[in-house]
């Protein structure tokens, strides 16, 4: 089957990502706000994400030869046109009717890389079945959360294998549900016919009778909740290469890597599950100096949060990531004009990427080096 996106006119006047978010908030609920925007508690995180990427500058060059430049990277070798990814995120068709199969088709339209939500609200298989066949499809990955039903994941697994999906993304912050006030004040539901359609017919774990003395998360609801040792489990029972979505901690990637990670995303998240936690930005170098100086040197190191401008991802690709997720920009898009609207969003970060590697005297990604950034430990 191809999809053919529907054709939705692009509003005018939108000529970057935060002209993307306030539009989107004129055509989204107060519900469907509040659970893609928000962050966890009092957002500090959240918006420290983007501080971080602010607070970095770049340190010009000038006259250098830069033409003939490009973009193109390749990731757990798959080729992309631009090292860009969509991160995976639940229930798009809250966004827009046209929902996650807009979004790969997006994606694939301009090289970039999809990772479809264990959460998404349409079956992953045509969503991998429409965007394989274009040419110049940037990855489509499957995000995985381990359920308590093993036996269910194991079968997600095999669907997603069967169905062309290259990678598998283990998302592991986010074993309980960040303390979310925004979703909570509006008493967020998912409206009338979205749901996670890939989890149906998923058995729920036993409910525990709890003494007074006991916790309904530590006595109850994490006692299904996957360790290490689960990792094994999941290398045992598929052949694609699994990527960790969620390491903050130099400590983590080490251990990550033991346990036979592929790859490795930085992520808190998008600011969603633990407040207070540092930006991705300032833990990325730690995490990559990891990954240089282990057995698997080339490990691929990514990273998301608060990436809003080409100029963000000039900046992770200097501290050493092979590609950046974009998460909340992506669904502005999508909700302001389907798959246009959310291809209009990879296309202003990567032509702000390539302004910005021009201006910075770097002609492939393989130029941008920690020297672009002016910092204490780079000046000369
Ligand atoms: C997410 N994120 C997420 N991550 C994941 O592994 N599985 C998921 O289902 C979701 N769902 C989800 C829904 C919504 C609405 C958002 C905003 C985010 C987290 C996501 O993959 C990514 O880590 C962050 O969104 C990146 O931060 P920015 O770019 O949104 O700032
Ligand atoms: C979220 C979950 C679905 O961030 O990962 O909402």
């Amino acid at each position: 089957m191809t999809f053919v996106p529907a054709l939705h006119p692009l509003p005018s006047g939108l000529v970057n990502l935060d002209d993307h978010e306030a539009h989107a908030r004129s055509l989204l609920d107060d519900n469907a706000w509040a659970y893609f925007a928000g962050g966890a508690a009092d957002e500090l995180t959240l918006a420290a994400n983007r501080q971080a990427w602010n607070r970095l500058q770049l340190w010009p060059r000038v006259l250098t030869k830069v033409a003939g430049g490009h973009t193109r990277t390749t990731l757990l070798g798959h080729p992309l046109a631009c090292p860009l990814l969509v991160a995976p995120m639940a229930l798009q068709t809250m966004a827009h009717a046209d929902g996650e199969l807009a979004m790969a088709y997006a994606a694939a339209a301009l090289g970039a890389g999809m990772v479809l939500s264990t959460h998404a609200s349409q079956p992953l298989e045509p969503i991998a079945q429409a965007v394989q066949d274009m040419p110049g499809a940037g990855p489509l990955w499957f995000q995985l959360y381990l359920q308590p039903d093993r036996e269910f994941t194991r079968a997600q697994v095999q669907r997603a294998e069967a169905a062309g999906y290259q990678a598998l993304v283990l998302t592991v912050d986010a074993p309980v549900n960040g303390v979310r006030d925004r979703e909570r004040r509006v008493q967020f539901r998912p409206p009338a016919g979205v749901s996670a359609v890939n989890l149906q017919g998923m058995r729920t774990a036993p409910s525990v009778a709890l003494s007074h003395d006991q916790s309904a998360l530590f006595d109850a609801l994490l006692l299904h909740a996957p360790s290490w040792e689960d990792l094994a489990w999941l290398r045992a029972i598929t052949r694609l290469p699994i990527v960790l979505k969620g390491i903050l901690h130099p400590d983590d990637a080490r251990l990550a890597l033991e346990h036979g990670a592929d790859g490795i995303i930085v992520s808190n998240h998008g600011g969603r599950t633990l407040d207070t936690v540092p930006p991705t930005a300032q833990m990325l170098e730690r995490v990559v100096d990891v990954a240089r100086n282990s057995a698997a040197p080339h490990t691929p190191v990514l990273v998301d949060g608060g990436i809003r401008r080409g100029t963000d991802v000039l900046k992770a690709l200097a501290l050493g990531a092979d590609a950046v997720l974009v998460g909340r920009p992506a669904l502005w898009g999508l909700a302001n004009a389907g798959a246009a609207g959310a291809a209009h969003v990879l296309r202003l970060l990567r032509d702000e990427l390539e302004a910005a590697m021009a201006l910075t005297g770097c002609r492939t990604l393989a130029d941008i080096t920690s020297s672009v950034l002016l910092r204490h430990n780079t000046a000369r």
